[in-house]
């Protein structure tokens, strides 16, 4: 499905982001700065969070952008989850979604009403050390238990399986002798906030092109 554009007070097109987050909400920030230091033409119209004291609510609460906090009955219920879900994305005619740290499934029926149109940022370079229970250390620690090389950031589509997706942009880094988890981590913390912002530039100017499991990105419009 392409994507809908709703128009902007510049010429140029807007793409609407939401932003689902359930804590710091360090990737969230890094898309909302650079979504204004690069002139992205698209701009983040929610942040819903699974968390009242999720860290990157106050920076959203300080720069206007609108917050809306899930019910305890929708993070008790599927149904209910994914009625408040679609209807804050519909009311904030969310174009794109961006899964940034958040911590609960995304009920199928909002997976397929955002078919192709919801990416998730995962701290590793998936296929290996994803799936349910590989969030935050946990990544980490089981890909310095293996012994590898590189790690990195996988930026994916969002499919009803955990980070099974097709993925849109991956990075590597070293992984160092001496690394701990939390060295890693901020390693790889760096990289994504390079590679999210890079995601949904991309869309913003229509350059993904799905095709199966093949993310292909078209070369920049030179007209
Ligand atoms: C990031 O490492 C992201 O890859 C993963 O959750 C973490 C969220 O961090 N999905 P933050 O809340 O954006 O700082």
């Amino acid at each position: 499905m392409p994507i809908k554009k709703s128009m902007g007070t510049s010429a140029e097109p807007l793409l609407n982001v939401a932003v689902l987050i359930s804590g710091r909400g360090s990737n969230f920030i890094a898309l909302h700065q650079a979504l204004h230091r690069r002139s992205i033409p698209a701009r983040i119209c929610c942040v819903i969070s699974s968390k009242a004291q999720a860290g990157g609510l106050t920076y959203a609460r300080e720069h206007n952008v609108p917050v809306h906090v899930l019910s305890q009955q929708a993070l008790r219920e599927e149904a209910r989850l994914a009625e408040e879900l679609l209807d804050c994305l519909n009311r904030h005619q969310a174009d794109l979604v961006v899964l940034a740290g958040f911590l609960k499934k995304v009920p199928p029926a909002v997976v397929s009403a955002y078919e192709h149109r919801m990416i998730n940022i995962h701290p590793a370079l998936l296929p290996a050390f994803g799936g349910k229970g590989m969030y935050g250390r946990h990544v980490h620690e089981a890909v310095l238990a293996y012994g590898c090389k590189v790690s990195g950031a996988t930026v994916h589509l969002v499919t009803n399986e955990y980070d099974a997706g097709a993925p849109i942009l991956q990075q590597c880094v070293p992984v160092l002798d001496d690394d701990t988890p939390e060295t890693l981590a901020a390693r790889v913390l760096e990289v994504e906030h390079q590679l999210l912002p890079k995601a949904v530039e991309l869309f913003a100017r229509g350059r993904i092109v799905i095709k199966g499991r093949n993310v292909r990105i078209q070369p920049m419009d030179q007209s």
